[in-house]
């Protein structure tokens, strides 16, 4: 038996699951996750000493690859002068600064501890600002697991969220509109029907959470000129875009402006922390200035403000960051592409900068119905083959695979020679 294994064996008896977060578990691949130990750059090694390349990246926030010397340095300097106060500090002024100074569309800014809170937050701030209740919401998008939006199944236009989880009342999602990504005639349908009722229309604007899903031309500005006609927020969750395709996230690599934007793990540098902004007048509804009631004892905590504002400033000090980490991107996912085709393999690969994932169908894959056609059994053997090689993949068909700036080019070129020998036989 493995470390891991064993390790394993003693997590299940008291996680449930053996793991604190489900994407971790191993449950749709087979066997034991990889505990891990350690990690630097692009490599991780799990509790037996086993390195591999990962295109994990704690689901993101690793963009300058495991366990930057910058980052590191400064949450060490933070810790000399204690952990927590539960007063403000300069820290969340810096913080605040940076990210108002990165996204224009951005006013002022609230500090939370994950991206499950920024959305729950930022979802209360909109309907607190519009009086109305409705949300709307695409079959697919994760926004994080508060009550009302642990919705992803229903049969396409307005059905009303039916929860996706137990221990979830009906009446949470009662007011969950779901439409189908990429679909904007379910959109104009569901303002038709409630035109005065809809506070805000949320959505991932690169979908992530179903593997990975680009918006169509005209989708996301589609979304806005529909909030703007009548009354609503939209509200960009760029838990997984942010300071990722662009330094100010889908909103610049689109050119499309959000009222509301939701931020996580990224601005964190690994540490954890989220964040809702926007609009001033939106965000002037926060407590304690307005009536909107929300708080967090360790929110905008010194040694994570210290570690995303570390993070920050070297993605915006680096001008040539995205263009390079984009261009590598570019480059990775149309070789493997390349391979796909060359292998008349029966899968179809969906990327955008840095982010990307091959779907195991032939389908195109542009919402969460034609990504669910994937053959997750085909994936699994690939994930499996992946992993027996060294390569640390997301152990699901719909997660997305994350490049950071030490993802280098000899690296990736000895995964893609492993990628061609599964699939050029
Ligand atoms: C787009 C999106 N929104 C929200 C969340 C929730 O973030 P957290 O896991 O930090 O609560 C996630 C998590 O991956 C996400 O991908």
């Amino acid at each position: 038996m493995t470390r891991s294994e064993q390790l394993f064996k003693e997590a299940v008896e008291i996680i449930p699951g053996g793991v604190n977060s489900p994407v971790r578990a191993f449950q749709s691949v087979g066997g034991a996750p990889r505990f891990i130990k350690k990690a630097d750059g692009a490599m991780i090694t799990d509790a037996d000493g086993n390195e591999y390349i990962d295109f994990i990246t704690s689901w993101g926030p690793m963009i300058l690859g495991h366990n930057n010397p910058v980052i590191r340095q400064k949450v060490l300097e933070a810790c000399e002068n204690g952990l927590s106060y539960g007063a403000p500090t300069e820290a969340e002024v810096t913080m605040a600064k940076l990210i108002c100074e990165i996204v224009p569309s951005i006013e002022m800014v609230r500090m939370v501890n994950s991206g499950t809170e920024a959305v729950m937050s930022a979802i209360r701030a909109a309907r607190g600002y519009t009086r109305r209740n409705k949300i709307v919401k695409f079959t697919g998008c994760y926004h994080g697991h508060s009550d009302a939006l642990l919705v992803k199944a229903g049969s396409g236009v307005m059905t009303a969220g039916v929860p996706d989880s137990a221990g979830v009342p009906q009446g949470a999602t009662q007011d969950t509109i779901l439409v189908t990504y990429n679909d904007l005639d379910e959109v104009k349908e569901a303002f038709k029907t409630y035109p005065e009722e809809i506070a805000a229309v949320i959505v991932e604007p690169v979908g992530a959470n179903m593997g990975v899903v680009l918006p169509k031309e005209g989708f996301l500005e589609g979304l806005r000129s529909l909030c703007d006609e009548y009354g609503s927020l939209l509200i960009f969750d760029e838990v997984i875009t942010g300071f990722r395709l662009a330094l100010d996230g889908a909103q610049g690599y689109f050119g499309v402006r959000a009222d509301l934007v939701t931020y996580g793990k990224i601005i964190g540098g690994g540490m954890p922390v989220g964040a809702y902004g926007g609009r001033k007048d939106v965000m002037s509804v926060v407590s304690p200035v307005g009536a909107v009631y929300q708080a967090g004892t360790l929110s905008g905590n010194p040694i994570a403000m210290a570690a995303g504002i570390a993070e920050l400033t070297q993605l915006k000090e680096d001008k040539d960051f995205y263009k390079k980490l984009n261009a590598m991107g570019d480059w990775f996912y149309g070789e493997i592409d390349k391979i796909l085709k060359e292998a008349k393999a029966p899968c179809t690969l969906n990327h955008i900068g840095s982010l990307g994932c091959i779907f195991f169908t032939d389908h195109e894959v542009t919402n969460y119905a034609e990504a669910k056609m994937s053959d997750t059994k085909a994936f699994s053997e690939y994930f499996n083959y992946m992993l027996g090689e060294g390569v640390h993949l997301a152990p699901s068909q719909f997660e997305a695979m994350f490049l950071s700036a030490a993802h280098t080019k000899e690296l990736l070129e000895g995964v893609l020679d492993k990628i061609r020998k599964y699939f050029v036989k």
